[in-house]
């Protein structure tokens, strides 16, 4: 089969990474792409966002099997459904399933209709009401804006003055555009042991009538060491997560996700693909903090390196409606990514600096935001590389990639050097 994938990170590079084990997959596409993902898949110059030109590009390539929709933004604008009705096979939910990430105020009244742990909240339209609503509960208190921010739409607040300012930001001067046109406001969840709570991601793999969960990952937002610094989408991640019991499973599976799953079929909103569920160990049992439609980055750089199964035989069960028939499996060991990012992200950042990579020992190079440029390799994004090792251990994966991280630079290099070390106590 041959087989596309949409997006242009290093979620997506990993996807390709997996897909090219599978005897299966024959040529691999990516559209966009970066400079990694042209080292094994030809990079289409399609703009994914616009819905015709991706319909024009399928239609005059019926040698095309299979369609990967991985980043949110497309499959919220409904990109699956205009493939499906082209008759493309894909992966990825459709729009009306996608919602659940692409609406907090969707999700979370999903949740309280179900019956769904979760931090209490109420949603807002109206920015007087929100601001009364924030002055009764007071501080510590968290702003969502309800639609899609890059990850950066959240605030937690630790006074009241921070709230307020925060609702006039979301709110009137739309710090995230016509995401914050909505607002939800929750409560703050306390962690079991540790503060701020302790989170982990938990990505599955559904078809809507059987749900996976896969191997257990744990994501640092901040951008620098000790949780310090402004929220990115992410600067690296470790699997498995270090407090994961298989009672916490069970109680997950029970409460969570096989409640998700359903409350979805019953809205008639079928979610198929990928379900992330981003969940918090709170004083009070496991819950959600929220949940992605799509596939984690960068928790997939450290997921699909330890899944044994082959990638494409589970996306080809999901299409078909027959995952109950396949037996996912899951390497033992552990797995890190530290991700290297351009000096200054996630505020602003120069693009375009060389890139040297020495030797990286058996670490994978995931490529995020790269280019080639007059033949050199150079920066191309806020996040730039993803060093991937796997190890027997979390502190042996840590040792190879921190190793393979020295050997690799450009000008205003900026990564953490405490991916991995968190949650050591359980
Ligand atoms: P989100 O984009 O919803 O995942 O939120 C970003 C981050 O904010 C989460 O990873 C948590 O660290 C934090 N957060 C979100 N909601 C809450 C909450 N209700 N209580 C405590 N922390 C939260
Ligand atoms: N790493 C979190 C996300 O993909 O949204």
């Amino acid at each position: 089969m041959n087989v596309l994938v949409i997006g242009n990170g290093g979620r997506e590079h990993a996807i390709l990474t997996a897909l090219a084990k599978s005897p299966k997959v024959g040529k691999l596409y990516c559209m966009k792409g970066n400079a990694g993902t042209a080292q094994i898949a030809e990079n289409v110059n399609v703009d994914y966002m616009n819905i015709n030109a991706v319909k024009e590009y399928a239609a005059a390539h019926p040698e095309i099997d299979y369609y990967v929709v991985a980043p949110d933004d497309p499959l919220a604008m409904g990109l699956v459904d205009a493939l499906e009705e082209m008759g493309k096979r894909c992966f990825g939910p459709r729009k009306n399933a996608a919602i659940i990430e692409a609406s907090k105020a969707f999700s979370k009244n999903l949740m309280k209709k179900y019956g769904i742990p979760t931090a209490e909240s109420e949603t807002f339209e109206s920015y007087d009401k929100a601001l009364e609503y924030v002055r009764k509960k007071g501080a510590p208190i968290v702003l969502k804006a309800d639609g899609l921010a890059l990850g950066k739409g959240v605030l937690v607040c630790d006074t009241l003055k921070q709230a307020e300012e925060g609702l006039k930001e979301i709110m009137l001067d739309k710090a995230f555009g016509s995401a914050g046109s909505k607002i939800v406001i929750e409560e703050r969840m306390n962690g079991l042991k540790y503060t701020p709570g302790e989170e982990v991601s938990v990505l599955t793999f559904t078809d809507g009538k059987t749900i996976v969960p896969m191997i257990t990952s744990c994501d640092h937002k901040r951008a620098h060491d000790g949780d310090k610094g402004l929220n990115t989408g992410g600067m690296g991640t470790f699997s498995p997560c270090p407090f994961w019991t298989p009672e916490l499973e069970k109680e997950v599976m029970d409460t969570i996700i096989v409640p998700t799953m359903n409350a979805m079929n019953s809205e008639g909103r079928t979610f198929k693909g990928c379900l992330y569920f981003g969940l918090m160990r709170t004083d009070k049992g496991m819950k959600v903090v929220e949940y992605n439609s799509r596939f984690g980055d960068p928790e997939t750089q450290v997921v699909l390196p330890m899944l044994k199964t082959d990638l494409m035989e589970i996306f080809e069960a999901v299409t078909d409606e027959r995952l109950s028939e396949v037996k996912i499996e899951w390497e033992s060991g552990a797995c890190v990514c530290v991700v290297l990012a351009s000096g200054g992200y996630p505020l602003g950042y120069a693009k375009g600096k060389e890139i040297t990579i020495g030797n990286v020992g058996d670490c994978s190079i995931i490529h995020a935001g790269t280019a080639i440029k007059d033949g050199k390799l150079v920066t191309n994004g806020g996040r730039v590389l993803d060093v991937v090792a796997r190890g027997v251990d979390i502190d042996d994966a840590r040792r190879k990639a921190y190793a393979a991280v020295a050997n690799i630079n450009w000008e205003n290099m900026q990564y953490r050097t405490d991916i991995g070390i968190k949650y050591r106590k359980g």
